[in-house]
């Protein structure tokens, strides 16, 4: 019932030139492919061509951050609107990298949220925990506070769009994964949380994605997992054949 979603984060990577090379190498590897939503997300200066060039096929592409409000006076920012005007109907909120460089707080994150499911855009929003958190025995604490935060003053339905991506900070781009108990024990947390936030159907239908260092070798242990719901890649997302490897799991 919840069908599993593999979204590339192809962070600061690709020019328009890369990203359509990209994907003129990928789209005939996932052809057809239905039992996964396929979803990738480029730089903003790639994103228009990105969606034109997938347009018609099983993959989507998706903005890696939006500001909350329709336009105003912020420099190097975009607007909901303008994500849906180029047809983009998938947004990452909160990536630990903008939690880490630059400043991002889950307040924001809760405005983006509502601006998202506002506008029909399904937001991907990041959580994780420190590796400090995590060693101090805080990792439960930690996420519940960042889906409580994002998710404020959400209704149930308000939330149905909602995905969700577990993110340890100490799994991005380190090569060291979170094992799969380790990564559905988070993932039991956040959809208990999901529940007592929104009720036990918003957290049954809300998928949960893991991200951190996923590829083509643990994909398969991640999503045999019951509470594992797809995956957010870094790194192996920006090979074609990689990502499909780990698309067809
Ligand atoms: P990684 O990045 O797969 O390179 O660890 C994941 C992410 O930051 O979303």
């Amino acid at each position: 019932m919840r069908k599993p979603l593999i979204a590339g984060n192809w962070k600061m990577y690709k020019t328009p030139k890369e990203s359509l090379a990209f994907l003129d190498a990928f789209l005939p590897m996932v052809e057809g492919h239905d039992r996964d939503e396929i979803v990738v997300c480029p730089t903003m200066s790639s994103l228009a061509y990105v969606i034109e060039h997938a347009e018609g096929t099983n993959v989507r592409a998706g903005a890696q951050n939006m500001h909350w409000l329709n336009e105003g006076p912020y420099t190097s920012q975009t607007s909901p609107t303008m994500l849906v005007s180029i047809g983009c109907r998938h947004v990452l909120l909160g990536h630990s990298e903008l939690r880490l460089y630059f400043n991002e707080t889950y307040e924001r994150v809760n405005l983006k949220l509502k601006a998202a499911i506002n506008h029909g855009i399904t937001p991907i929003v990041c959580v994780g925990e420190l590796l400090a958190e995590r060693e101090d025995g805080k990792t439960e604490e930690t996420l519940r506070t960042q889906v409580r935060a994002a998710l404020r003053n959400i209704s149930a339905n308000e939330a149905r769009r909602l995905v969700i991506a577990y993110e340890p900070i100490w799994a991005i781009g380190t090569g060291s994964t979170a094992s799969p108990e380790v990564a559905s024990e988070a993932h039991a947390i956040i959809r208990a949380e999901l529940s007592r936030c929104c009720g036990q159907q918003t957290a049954d239908n809300t998928r949960i994605l893991y991200g951190g260092s996923v590829k083509p070798e643990n994909i398969t242990s991640l999503m045999a997992q019951e509470d594992i719901d797809g995956a957010l890649v870094g790194g192996a997302s920006l090979v074609p054949t990689t990502f499909a490897e780990i698309v067809h799991y």
